[in-house]
């Protein structure tokens, strides 16, 4: 049976450009290249649990636009339950502007539709998250939302993943209550400082190229070759959400969620590159093979 998995969370079209350098103030410049992308962190989180092969309900909403239109159709194609995914009527679809400059990018965000995610949204939904094998969070939806769903999953005994991105002060009970809390490192100096002891047996910090860090302990991944970092954080919450809901021992879980963000970021767009179980294992043989 597929372990479900349930995100809450924002969805944005990513509007990508790419440049040999920035404007300065001022300035008008001619860049490189532009593309479309779907994108949102929990949009691209659900995708890449979906391709693993979780079933796969997303909770969210986008407005009432051909952005939001093109991307509940594609999210449906990613085999993504989008029936608990509304139409804001007032509110534009969530939009991502990124510049990718030296295989390093700078995202701006206007939420949009992500900020009507309200509690009394989330609660039309509470079956669905009630039946769920694990659910996974970020912030780019009203941070109210967020506490409310740690106290009504940890009421009902549902483990969640809280990806604190981007990090935004949050009451430490929802710490309390999460099964793993995934920041990267600023976002984990950010919440916790140097006092990240408490919550050392939750706390998973993705460290880019080193791979996560784990109760003191690194996790390491391959070493591939980047086109665009973007969603290599979603792609490892998606893959751990999976692999944890799939009773994989949790530095395993870590492991391969690395190696899945490996093989993502050397493709451009966030979800574009987001493999699928057979791809991570083949790429697991390979380092087996290499060693
Ligand atoms: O984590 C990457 C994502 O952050 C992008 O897809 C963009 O939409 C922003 O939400
Ligand atoms: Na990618």
């Amino acid at each position: 049976d597929k372990p479900k998995v349930t995100v809450i969370g924002s969805i944005n079209m990513d509007l990508l450009t790419s440049v040999s350098r920035l404007p300065n103030q001022g300035e008008t410049m001619v860049g490189d290249t532009f593309e479309m992308k779907p994108g949102g962190k929990g949009a691209n989180q659900a995708v890449a649990a979906s391709r693993l092969g979780a079933q796969v309900a997303m909770i969210g909403k986008v407005g009432n636009d051909a952005l939001g239109k093109d991307l509940l159709k594609h999210l449906a194609n990613e085999n993504i339950d989008t029936s608990s995914i509304e139409i804001d009527q007032e509110l534009s679809t969530g939009i991502a502007n990124i510049i990718l400059y030296e295989k390093d990018n700078r995202i701006m965000i206007i939420p949009g539709a992500n900020n009507a995610v309200t509690e009394d949204y989330v609660n039309k939904w509470r079956r669905e998250i009630l039946d769920s094998d694990i659910v996974i969070m970020q912030m780019e939806i009203p941070v109210q939302t967020i506490i409310w769903c740690a106290d009504l999953c940890g009421e009902n005994n549902i483990p969640f993943i809280l990806n604190p991105a981007p990090a935004m002060k949050l009451p430490s009970d929802v710490f309390d209550k999460a099964l793993y809390i995934t920041p990267n490192e600023e976002e984990g100096n950010c919440l916790f400082g140097d006092n990240n002891e408490t919550y050392r047996d939750k706390l998973i910090t993705t460290i880019g190229s080193k791979g996560a860090l784990y109760n003191n302990k690194v996790i390491n991944t391959y070493p591939s070759e980047v086109v665009d970092t973007t969603g290599a954080g979603d792609t490892f919450n998606g893959a751990l959400a999976f692999f944890i809901a799939s009773n994989t021992p949790i530095e395993d879980a870590i492991y391969k969620a690395n190696i899945a963000a490996s093989l993502a970021i050397e493709h451009l767009g966030a979800q574009h590159g987001m493999p699928s179980i057979q791809q991570v294992e083949e790429r697991l043989t390979e380092i087996r093979m290499g060693q």
